[in-house]
């Protein structure tokens, strides 16, 4: 077989077959295929696309290319989920209590942010003492223990995903909406859950900023999984504006206690509920309706809270933090932002906002740098709120005080005021399965 007939077959748009594919990738890992071969493929499949067969092969073999996660020593069935990255998506931070609640078992891995998103790994550290870096052993067992546990990414998952995804960062490939299904769903498929229940997130502040993109991502991504044998669903759910109030590592951790109690915002608490009652109800608890009742249930009687705090104690964090949110410490700068005129609040560019919040000292701009847990944004006026001149819209927080003029500047830049109300903007737009 010749990668050069490979490369030919995929830029006429042939099909190619199961040998095809599998050679091409395991070749490309062992370092038999040169990066100027596979960058030519890619561009191919960027033009012509892959058809469902080619893409679950593809995803497979990308994803048995370095350690599958062999979650058997959890008893049970184990649900997953994913969301394709926005701004102030605390959602594991809430679902997974809840799911585990509802005798679920959730043994997950997450990743770290990068750019304008943030990630669950840096939120969770914010906790002190908390490790997110386990052994297998002491990740079983605290799920077997508790019924949940969120650690980063441990040994050699997917390579041939890493070596692929550094190619298309350089060669304009990023784009591709069967080159990003392969590369998340390579992922999950090797983290080894029985179930799993997609975010998908569209809009401003989304990797897919077009609804139809983001419908035609997810169908793709649940054919792979159910391919693979895996229950899969996805939920398109809204990120052209935030989530939550809350943007930044320790705020967002508090704002996800909140929710726990049940006094968080209404459009966290809405989208948390949904992706939990979808992970019980493929876990066969119930159906969807029944499956968010109990979730409901699992926050109105603490259960939920008490789960969270099991896990930070399990993992070696401080759980007196979790019943005590006010021992977070708190950011030695703050600016308050003000609205220059009446009106409703009629554009809040997600982006930007998460943009702003990584300025502050919440996000990095490069690998392994470090964050300022205590560093955000907290969202005080959301899209379709009234407000007078002089309310404050939000408040900057930061360990360094330089870093203030610029957030502003770009918060108030994502931010419009309009005479007229804005059209309401639905949060989650559809249910794929
Ligand atoms: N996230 C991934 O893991 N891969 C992509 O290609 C895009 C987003």
């Amino acid at each position: 077989m010749r990668i050069f007939d490979i490369i030919t077959k995929k830029k006429h748009g042939g099909i190619l077959t199961d040998e095809e594919i599998s050679y091409m990738i395991n070749a490309f890992v062992k370092g038999d295929i040169a990066d100027y071969q596979m960058a030519a493929m890619l561009m191919a499949v960027w033009f012509q696309g892959m058809n469902d067969h080619e893409l679950s092969v593809l995803t497979q073999v990308m994803a048995k290319s370095g350690d599958s996660v062999d979650l058997s020593a959890i008893e049970g069935e184990k649900a997953d989920k994913h969301s394709t990255g926005g701004v102030g998506d605390k959602t594991t931070l809430i679902v997974a209590p809840l799911v585990a609640a509802c005798g679920g078992k959730v043994a997950k891995m997450s990743g770290r942010g990068l750019g304008h998103t943030g990630g669950t790994i840096d939120k969770l550290e914010s906790i002190p003492g908390l490790r997110t870096s386990l052994t297998r052993t002491e990740f079983f067992s605290i799920v077997n223990k508790i019924g949940l546990s969120v650690i980063s990414q441990t040994g050699n998952i997917a390579p041939a995903d890493k070596k692929i995804y550094a190619l298309r960062d350089v060669t304009a490939t990023i784009d591709s909406i069967p080159l990003i299904a392969s590369s998340i769903m390579s992922k999950k498929l090797a983290a080894g859950s029985d179930c799993i229940v997609l975010d998908v997130k569209t809009g401003s502040g989304a990797f897919m900023k077009t609804l139809d993109e983001s419908i035609e991502l997810a169908q793709k991504m649940v054919s792979i999984g159910e391919r693979a044998g895996r229950k899969t669903v996805a939920l398109i759910t809204d990120m052209d504006i935030p989530l939550g109030a809350a943007i930044g590592n320790s705020l967002e951790v508090i704002e996800s206690v909140e929710t726990l109690r049940g006094s968080g915002p209404d459009d966290l608490t809405e989208i948390c509920l949904q992706l939990a009652a979808n992970m019980l109800h493929l876990l066969d608890k119930g159906s969807v309706p029944e499956c968010r009742a109990m979730a409901k249930n699992a926050i109105n009687n603490g259960s939920a809270l008490e789960k969270f705090a099991a896990m930070v104690q399990a993992q070696g964090g401080d759980a007196s933090f979790i019943y005590d949110t006010h021992k977070f410490a708190a950011a030695h700068y703050s600016r308050k932002i003000l609205a220059a005129a009446d009106g409703f609040i009629s554009k809040m560019n997600a982006e930007k906002c998460g943009i702003a919040a990584a300025i502050l000292g919440a996000g990095r701009e490069i690998k392994g740098a470090e964050i300022d847990s205590s560093a955000g944004i907290m969202i005080r006026k959301k899209y379709g709120e009234a407000v007078r001149k002089g309310d404050i819209l939000a408040e900057l927080f930061t360990s360094e005080e330089k870093r203030l003029e610029e957030a502003e500047h770009i918060y108030k830049d994502a931010v419009a005021i309009n005479e007229k109300e804005p059209e309401k903007i639905p949060l989650v737009f559809a249910r794929i399965e």
